[in-house]
């Protein structure tokens, strides 16, 4: 399907009416990108990530204030050995190579997700990148990396079990175990590449999200696609199950 956006005919406020505060994509669609061309899988993945430089220049300018993309998540272990280690290289280099920039743009660098498995020198960077720009007020840009909403959750519901914890446990009490509690949910989420699922993304924070979902494979979304997805969220009515205001 073409998405939301074809139902964007121009009688939706313009974005920026009502902007979302944290926006969060599902980066999908970098293999069919590559399928597409002839080309290997990593470099579509390779095209994606750096589209995320240009993203989040673009992000901010929009004023909004965080911006996640969900970049692996804990099922994408079951990749092939080749593109998970292909993968990690290419986190390895991006973080490497564009913490500056992005900390030019006033932004924080966060990363959301479990820290088992992943490579202990990349983990050894992710430290770094989000010590290098952890004064940056403008724009949270949170990569979620090893991420998956049941294991989020699971590993909250573990701490609290540790803590030992009397009493039943609160809504409250959960969120403050999870990986980034200070972050409000999302939203809006979109999803790149015609798919129309969360694939595990932001479980419990997306229950009043709004959705996009895009046609377009996540190398080739721009700043049309984008302004395309915040136009339509701009003409939603979010009813957080009250009645219409
Ligand atoms: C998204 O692109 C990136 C990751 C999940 C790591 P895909 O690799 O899922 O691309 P498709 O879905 O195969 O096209
Ligand atoms: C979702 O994409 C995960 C990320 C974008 C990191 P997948 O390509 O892994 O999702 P499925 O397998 O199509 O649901
Ligand atoms: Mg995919």
């Amino acid at each position: 399907m073409s998405g939301n956006a074809a139902e964007n005919d121009g009688r939706n406020p313009p974005a920026g009416g009502r902007i979302p505060r944290h926006l969060a994509i599902i980066l999908d669609g970098n293999g069919r990108w590559a399928r597409r061309r002839g080309l290997p899988r990593l470099m579509g993945h390779r095209a994606g990530l750096r589209k995320l430089e240009e993203m989040v220049h673009l992000v901010k300018r929009e004023g909004i204030r965080y911006f996640s993309v969900y970049a692996f998540s804990t099922e994408n272990w079951n990749r092939p050995k080749m593109e998970v280690e292909g993968l990690m290289s290419l986190f390895r280099y991006y973080i490497r190579r564009k913490v500056e920039a992005i900390r030019a743009e006033g932004a924080r660098i966060r990363f959301c997700g479990r820290k088992d498995k992943l490579p202990p020198d990349l983990l050894e960077q992710m430290r770094w990148a989000e010590e290098r720009t952890k004064d940056e007020t403008i724009l949270d840009f949170i990569l979620c990396i090893n991420y998956g909403g049941r294991a989020e959750i699971m590993d909250a519901v573990n701490t609290l079990i540790q803590e030992r914890r009397e009493g039943p446990v609160t809504e409250e009490d959960l969120r403050r175990h999870f990986y980034l509690p200070d972050v409000p949910d999302p939203d809006l989420i979109v999803r790149t590449s015609g798919e129309l699922r969360l694939s595990n993304f932001w479980l419990w924070e997306s229950a009043y999200s709004e959705f996009y979902f895009t046609d377009i494979h996540w190398p080739d979304f721009d700043e049309a696609a984008l302004k395309a997805a915040l136009a339509d969220y701009a003409g939603r009515e979010r009813r957080y199950g009250g009645l219409k205001p």
